[in-house]
């Protein structure tokens, strides 16, 4: 089975673009439209905590997590302080991804073999706490080899060569690349999600050439067709077309 994590990190930036500052009763409320998604059939909620709070915030995180039934999935850098947080917080997982300031969404995936001993420790110290890990890779044999080394349970592929892909051709090359990394990632072990890019264009051909890939982490594309249609149907979309 396919699973869809719908990541609400776009309904905070609306919000935050209007409140800057954290007060009660602000719109749109991420809180209650991730429980929208996961009634319209989504099956985690994606959120990420940047270090520089451009999005969701401290308390988001906190009643997301006591509020929302289904899994929360929390991204975070590797900073002590985000570790200390994902500690008290306890999420069903961490997702680890590299961040930079000046970036708008997260571009490229965590350099595992540079950073190893330093990823190797974060995931150790989160797993302790009953929380499981996923890295946020590029699909690259040495960077998944290199992501089952720190013992994490899970690798996201980072989907956004594909998802930017200008031809056919290319599309096809990343699809092979990336399905190369998912059964390298599943022959040592690993649980293999995907995500970055995927909309309700592309997301048809990515699941006829990554049938066994797990979650899909969806967000951008969700919220804009939410637009024109309501979250709900925009969810149900994604789902239906999942289930193809
Ligand atoms: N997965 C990860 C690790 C991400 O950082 C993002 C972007 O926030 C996504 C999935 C979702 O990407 P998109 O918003 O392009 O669907």
């Amino acid at each position: 089975m396919l699973f869809l994590g719908v990541n609400i990190d776009h309904i905070a930036t609306l919000r935050q673009a209007r409140y800057k500052s954290a007060q009660f009763n602000q719109e749109p409320d991420p809180i209650a439209l991730a429980r929208l998604c996961v009634e319209a059939g989504a099956h985690n909620i994606t959120a990420h905590l940047r270090e520089d709070r451009r999005h969701m915030q401290d308390r988001d995180l906190i009643l997301l997590k006591k509020q929302i039934k289904a899994p929360l999935n929390f991204e975070m850098a590797i900073t002590p302080p985000m570790i200390d947080f994902a500690l008290k917080l306890k999420p069903t997982e961490v997702c680890l991804v590299p961040e930079k300031r000046q970036e708008v969404t997260t571009e490229g995936g965590l350099d595992v073999l540079t950073h190893f001993t330093k990823i190797k420790k974060a995931t150790a110290k989160i797993q302790s706490q009953g929380i499981a890990v996923s890295l946020f890779i590029d699909p690259i044999e040495d960077q998944v080899k290199a992501a089952a080394g720190t013992g994490a349970q899970f690798i996201e592929l980072h989907t956004g060569v594909f998802a930017n892909s200008k031809s056919k051709t290319t599309q096809k090359k990343e699809l092979l690349r990336l399905n190369k990394a998912l059964c390298l990632g599943k022959s040592l072990g690993l649980t293999v999600n995907a995500g970055h890019g995927l909309n309700y264009q592309n997301i048809t051909p990515f699941i006829q050439a990554l049938p066994e890939v797990n979650t899909l982490n969806i967000g951008h594309t969700i919220v804009s067709r939410s637009i024109e249609v309501g979250l709900f149907r925009a969810v149900q979309e994604m789902v239906q077309l999942l289930k193809k």
